[in-house]
């Protein structure tokens, strides 16, 4: 079996869904359960006795030994973070708590786990640290996409926190030979994503009438990738990726802010009619806010033939329609914690 960590969130609960779609071989989902964890994502699990879900924290040493006892994972996905830049700008604390110590924790116990196993057991073991392009700081309009020797230069304290993480996984390798890899990912959406990051908080609220907040000049360039297509490609690097290595994963698909936001507004015309594009409104710019990311991803195609399936016109119109079928999804994640976040937040963009 594998042990995911961070398999309530967007990310990890798509891939534990397609992992049990694809095979029958058992996940420990090990999650905290923040805010941004909801096991609701998982609700069609419910009775399979291929998913074991685990309330724990990655910085909770104790517990995790004892788990790696008991199941003996042949590896470890760890996507468990927080995860959104403007958390981490209000407040970097918990970036660091999970991010920086709980990687080094997971990453130390995991050392030990390994360094007990024997022979094949042990040749066989993976440990996959799941990062974010953001590590590699902004780049300017005509410059070439990240590769993967792009010098590390993090602008928040969340993509900090990230790249902080990936340096302890990459010496934990160099030291003490810890079979680890890297990917490092650009924008992901899909369902299940909490609707604070862009694409979903445009959907909701655009759905529900309120405004579309779009960060100073709307210019910011993200490269999308649908979040199934990054499960295919941590798959992908499991199954057949180089210990010590590291693969940028992406899209192929960058698209400045504005234009992400007039697709929704064009799509959900489509789907479910009305006048969206009268609600977005320019707010005031996110502090420090990086300008563009692109990833090349040719290393990951050429050494392990993975491409993304979806396009950005397919992926977001599943994704558009997953939120006008799922407004139960939204709506319980509104009578949590969510609102008061948004609340506080809004105000202060809204300037
Ligand atoms: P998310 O915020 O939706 O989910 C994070 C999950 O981790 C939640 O279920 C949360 O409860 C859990 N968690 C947080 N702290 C924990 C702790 N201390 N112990 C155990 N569990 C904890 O995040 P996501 O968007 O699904 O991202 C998953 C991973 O992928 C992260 O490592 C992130 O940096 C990376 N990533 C995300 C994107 C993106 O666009 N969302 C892109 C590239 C990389
Ligand atoms: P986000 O989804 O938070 O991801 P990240 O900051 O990790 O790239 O934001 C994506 C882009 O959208 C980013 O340039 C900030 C911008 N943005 C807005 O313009 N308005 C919003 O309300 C949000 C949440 C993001």
């Amino acid at each position: 079996m594998i042990l995911v960590t961070g398999g309530a969130g967007f990310i990890g609960a798509n891939f534990v869904l397609d992992w049990l779609a694809q095979s029958d071989e058992p996940v420990i989902n090990l999650d905290k359960l923040t805010y941004a964890g909801n096991l609701q994502n998982l609700a069609s699990l419910e009775g399979d006795s291929r998913h074991i879900f685990i309330h724990g924290d990655i910085n909770d040493q104790q517990k995790i030994a004892t788990l790696l006892k008991q199941y003996h994972p042949r590896a470890i996905i760890h996507l468990a973070a927080e995860s959104h830049v403007d958390r981490s700008i209000h407040e970097p604390e918990a970036f660091i708590q999970t991010n920086i110590v709980g990687t080094f924790r997971l990453l130390d116990i995991a050392y030990y786990y390994w360094k007990e196993q024997e022979g094949e057991a042990q040749q066989a073991f993976r440990f996959v640290h799941v990062s974010t392009d953001e590590v590699y700081g902004s780049l300017c309009k005509d410059a070439p996409a990240f590769t993967e020797t792009h010098p590390y230069q993090p602008n928040s304290p969340y993509s900090a926190s990230k790249a902080s993480s990936d340096q302890l996984v990459r010496a934990y390798h160099h030291t003490y030979g810890l079979p680890t890899l890297i990917t490092n990912c650009s924008n992901n959406y899909g369902a299940f994503q909490f609707p604070e990051k862009l694409i979903p908080l445009m959907i909701v609220n655009a759905l529900s009438g309120k405004p579309l907040p779009v960060y100073g000049d709307g210019q910011q360039i993200r490269d999308w990738l649908y979040v199934k297509d990054h499960c295919s490609a941590i798959r992908r690097v499991l199954q057949a990726g180089i210990p010590g290595e590291t693969y940028n994963i992406g899209g192929w698909n960058e698209k400045p802010n504005i234009e992400i936001v007039h697709i929704i507004c064009d799509l959900l015309n489509e789907l479910h009619p009305a006048d969206y594009h009268k609600l977005i409104k320019y707010v005031t710019d996110r502090p420090g806010h990086d300008r563009r990311y692109a990833i090349d991803a040719r290393k990951i195609e050429r050494d392990l033939g993975w491409r993304p399936v979806e396009t950005f016109e397919t992926g977001i119109r599943k994704t558009v329609k997953w939120y006008l079928d799922h407004q139960d999804w939204v709506a319980n994640v509104h009578s949590g914690e969510y609102r008061k976040w948004i609340e506080s937040h809004y105000q202060e963009h809204a300037g």
